[in-house]
């Protein structure tokens, strides 16, 4: 098996540089939207067969160094006892919102073994298959991320209801979060027994927050589920889309390696938290609509900097679009292996 990507977040400086991209098994694939075409997206999540097949379109078509499960961040919420749906167009609906008190009581911590079977069988078809391929990455969606799309009911621009529960009821705030935290380790645990080689906790919307509240609302939580995964053997990487401004804090939460969108220079991460950090990341998204040749000197800038940690893993620095060509996604990864070899 190529255990480059496995290296790599053990601290490994291993040359070529590792590589996957975040959200590569998705709807700018043929071969994906092939599979799509057949079944809604929920029950493509919760088809083994066919969660598997999706999830090694990547690894066959692009030559990644690792797959990620094919799932999604609001699975479990979904198992906890919210309504979802997956409109086209509305994108993730959760209906009722959380908004109250007794919005708590309709809420449970999940058995993922009962709950959600169809993960870790997914998880044990993918380990088989990849057997001499690549590693395999489990995860979940960290509590503010979860905690937001359970209050707005969906995706928001505003936040405003998360604001009025975090600041203006933070004693239910503190609640769900801690509940929440609850079933991300249930959760992440499980992945990691059916046979997940390293989990990924995604926290997509906790930049939206100041250093202050971050440290005060989400920080003990991260930090809790780092801790009793840590125990377990397999490495943990923390993503925060937009955590410039919290980069200490997110050192803090004990993740084994940080993943960094596009803004965060990967030379600041270093000098800001030392040359021992393992870092992910972080082209933007954008570039992947460069020519070759602009394109080219910007992995070579991202590699050169990504040689100041202790390692580097190549990724984009938020999901691939939909728009973009999977030969483009295709060359990106030959060129990180090529220029970093
Ligand atoms: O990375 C991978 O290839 C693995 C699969 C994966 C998906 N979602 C599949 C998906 C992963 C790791 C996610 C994470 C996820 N989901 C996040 C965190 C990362 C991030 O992008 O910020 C979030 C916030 C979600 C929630 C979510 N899922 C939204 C808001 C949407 C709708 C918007 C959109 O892009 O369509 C989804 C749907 C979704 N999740 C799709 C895929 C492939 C598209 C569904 C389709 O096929 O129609």
């Amino acid at each position: 098996m190529n255990d480059a990507f496995l290296k790599a977040c053990a601290g490994e400086p291993v040359r070529p540089v590792p590589v996957w991209i975040m959200r590569q098994a998705g709807r700018y694939l043929p071969e994906y939207r092939e599979v799509r075409g057949q079944t809604d997206f929920l029950t493509l999540c919760k088809t083994p067969e066919l969660a598997a097949k999706v999830t090694l379109q990547p690894v066959d078509i692009l030559g990644v160094d690792a797959a990620i499960l094919f799932s999604d961040i609001l699975i479990p919420l979904e198992a906890m006892g919210s309504g979802l749906v997956f409109s086209e167009g509305r994108g993730p609906v959760l209906d009722p919102p959380f908004r109250s008190e007794a919005d708590l009581d309709r809420l449970h911590c999940i058995d993922p073994e009962s709950e959600v079977p169809f993960v870790l069988e997914t998880i044990r078809i993918l380990r088989e298959q990849l057997k001499h391929k690549v590693p395999l990455i489990g995860f979940a969606g960290a509590p503010f991320t979860l905690a937001t799309y359970l209050i707005e009911g969906g995706t928001t621009k505003s936040f405003v209801h998360t604001r009025r529960l975090l600041f203006g009821v933070p004693a239910l705030f503190a609640s769900l979060m801690e509940l929440l935290t609850d079933v991300t380790i249930a959760y992440l645990s499980s992945q990691i027994r059916a046979g997940a080689q390293a989990v990924q906790l995604f926290d997509t919307w906790a930049g939206i927050l100041s250093r202050e509240e971050y440290g005060a609302h989400v920080l003990p939580h991260v930090k809790r589920i780092m801790e009793e995964l840590s125990s377990l053997g397999v490495p943990r990487i923390y993503f925060v889309l937009d955590g410039c401004h919290i980069l200490e804090s997110i050192k803090e939460t004990g993740a084994d390696v940080i993943g960094l969108d596009w803004r965060t220079e990967i030379s600041r991460a270093v000098s800001r938290l030392g040359p021992e950090v393992v870092l992910q990341g972080n082209l933007d998204p954008g570039c992947l609509f460069m020519q070759e040749e602009a394109l080219r000197r910007r992995v070579a800038r991202i590699l050169e900097q990504g040689r100041e940690a202790r390692a580097h893993i190549f990724n984009l620095g938020h999901g691939i679009m939909p728009e973009v060509s999977p030969e483009k996604a295709r060359l990106l990864v030959e060129m990180v292996h090529e220029l970093s070899a």
